[in-house]
């Protein structure tokens, strides 16, 4: 199958030590060909273990995972991940932050300038290229962030709540800029977020994850033409459950974080 397949996919964070957490259990989902796909879930629930895993960064405790159909094994430019923390390399400014994997492709400086130089102007960074890291605000270093990883021309996008630390006006502005992106490169996408509004606004399918070990609770195909007016009577409806979805997990995460 072309795109993302997750097949019983299980991982148990220290199996060998005296407390081993299961984080997601028997999971399986996939994410076609160019199709936006938003995982929601308590926090803890094993979102970003299962991300890392996607992304090659670590080894599943059990089950498989294949990206056309070839199993993954360690990281690729085709599976760019955003981490919830973004992390650009400090000793870099910010326009070398974001040419860095095109210099290791072999790209000429004059290409490379191109597409870096639009790719800041794309996540209004346009004028902070010469900046580093820890001069710029943290909305700002997860825009970076995005370019860098949109500079490889990922096959799939992984992105761990990359918009969480912005603004409401910036985030709603970088939600209108990645379905561009999306839409123009026919990438796949997988992304979580805690925000049921940008799960609405973004996905074809939204993945509500249980509390830990995180299995699928429900799937709600989002079939609205993009951009949505989330204030309209069927997302208000889709709203109210994913809400209900989850805040039963929430509450039993909650519970079960009590006793740690
Ligand atoms: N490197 C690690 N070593 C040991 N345990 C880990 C590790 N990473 C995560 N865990 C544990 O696995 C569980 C799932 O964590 P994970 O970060 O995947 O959750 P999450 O759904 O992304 O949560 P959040 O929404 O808060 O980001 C948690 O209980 C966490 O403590
Ligand atoms: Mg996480």
């Amino acid at each position: 199958m072309l795109g993302l397949s997750i097949t019983n996919v299980s991982k148990v964070w220290n199996p060998k030590g005296p407390n081993p957490v299961p984080a997601v259990t028997n999971l399986t989902l996939d994410v076609a060909l160019g199709e936006f796909v938003v995982l929601l879930g308590p926090s803890g629930c094993g979102k970003s273990s299962l991300l890392y895993i996607v992304a090659g960064l670590e080894d599943a405790t059990s089950g498989k995972v294949t990206f056309d159909g070839l199993p993954v094994t360690q990281p690729s430019p085709e599976r760019s991940l955003i981490f919830q923390e973004a992390s650009l390399f400090p000793w870099l400014s910010v326009r070398e932050n974001v040419g860095f994997g095109l210099s290791i492709r072999g790209k000429t400086p004059l290409e490379r300038k191109e597409k870096v130089d639009a790719l800041l102007r794309m996540v209004g960074l346009g004028g902070a290229g010469d900046r580093r890291p820890d001069e710029l605000s943290g909305g700002m270093r997860q825009r970076a962030a995005l370019a860098r990883a949109l500079a490889m021309d990922p096959k799939v996008l992984l992105m761990d709540e990359p918009f969480a630390a912005l603004d409401i006006q910036t985030r709603a502005r970088m939600q209108d800029h990645l379905l561009q992106i999306w839409q123009a490169s026919g990438a796949s996408v997988l992304l979580v977020t805690h925000s049921i509004d940008e799960a609405l606004a973004l996905a074809d399918r939204i993945v509500v994850f249980t509390a830990r070990p995180g299995q699928i609770k429900a799937e709600i195909t989002v079939d609205a033409p993009r951009p949505r007016d989330l204030r309209s009577p069927e997302m208000i409806d889709l709203a109210r459950r994913c809400e209900a979805l989850l805040a039963e997990e929430v509450t039993k995460a909650f519970k079960e974080q009590e006793l740690l």
